[in-house]
């Protein structure tokens, strides 16, 4: 009697404790608010990872399990993240039902700095698509500031700086190149709004020649940059034509 009261009891913490764990995790809840599509196949485990805190420059690395929940063989056919800054290469594509493989996951943290939010999206062979998020902490790193690589280099050129290429109205400019920061309408984001900032010879400085900081670089063709003369200047026009 005494025996299976205790073992009532140790059952009970344990509900309770379980209940306590999974709702006192604010990744799990903010994900159930996000439209993840069921998938009845592939499957990431956990779909929600917490990185870590890591240096301004460095590679944050991780790795996901990819099961497959189906009752039939899955591929991965596609695995991607918005930014070209995060590469997720699997394993294997190929899983029979109940197998797994490992994602290996690695963010390029440059030109980052504070709470990051990533999502990798991997599409089946039947189009449909599974989310798993990535949080990390970016700290500030007093030796990459000498750092010369930049948002326009290499691999992160064709994202950041050649979609420029051509552009002539304010809104397309801003569009190609200072959305994926600023924010959509220059309402903010990562970075912070361009909403109520009027002086044009400011505004064409800052854009021109950066802030200082690796987080926003010198978008001038002069300083390295991808954009003309011409383009900051449409692009201050429009900028100073948003209202507050
Ligand atoms: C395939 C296009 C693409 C490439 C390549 C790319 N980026 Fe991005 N980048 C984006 C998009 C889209 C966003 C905004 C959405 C997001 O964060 O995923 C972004 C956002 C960013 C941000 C804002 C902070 C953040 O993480 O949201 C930084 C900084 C950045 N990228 C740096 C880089 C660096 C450094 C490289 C090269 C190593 C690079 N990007 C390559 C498309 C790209
Ligand atoms: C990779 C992200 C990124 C991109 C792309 C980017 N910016 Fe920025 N920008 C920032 C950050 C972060 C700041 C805040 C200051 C800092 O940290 O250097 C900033 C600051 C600014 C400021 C100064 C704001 C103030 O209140 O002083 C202006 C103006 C600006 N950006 C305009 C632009 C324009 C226009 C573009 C496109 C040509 C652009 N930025 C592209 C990240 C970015």
């Amino acid at each position: 009697m005494k025996l299976s009261l205790t073992a009532l009891i140790g059952i009970c913490l344990l509900v309770i404790m379980g209940c306590d764990v999974a709702s006192s995790a604010p990744a799990e809840k903010t994900v159930s608010d996000l439209p993840v599509e069921k998938s009845t196949g592939l499957v990431f485990d956990p779909v929600a990872l917490d990185m870590g805190t890591v240096l301004e420059g460095e590679k944050a690395s991780a790795t996901l399990l990819i099961r497959n929940n189906g009752q039939d063989f899955s591929q991965i056919v596609k695995v991607e993240s918005s930014c070209g800054c995060t590469t997720a290469e699997p394993e294997t594509r190929m899983l029979a039902p109940g197998a797994f493989t490992l994602l290996h996951i690695e963010v390029d943290t440059l030109a980052k700095r504070g709470d990051i939010r990533k999502s990798i999206t991997m599409t089946d062979q039947n189009g449909v698509q599974s989310i798993a998020w990535l949080s990390l902490h970016v700290k500030e790193n007093p030796h990459a500031l000498g750092e010369k690589r930049s948002i326009f280099d290499g691999k992160c050129a064709s994202c950041h700086a050649e979609p420029a290429k051509g552009k002539t109205l304010g809104l397309e400019i801003y569009t190609a190149v200072c959305v994926m920061c600023h924010g959509v309408a220059a309402k903010g984001g990562y970075a912070p709004s361009l909403r109520g900032l009027d002086d044009v010879d400011v505004l064409r400085n800052l854009i021109a020649n950066g802030t200082g900081t690796q987080h926003m670089p010198a978008f001038s063709k002069k300083e390295g940059g991808p954009l003309t003369h011409k383009q900051i200047s449409r692009l201050v026009k429009w900028i100073i034509s948003l209202d507050e």
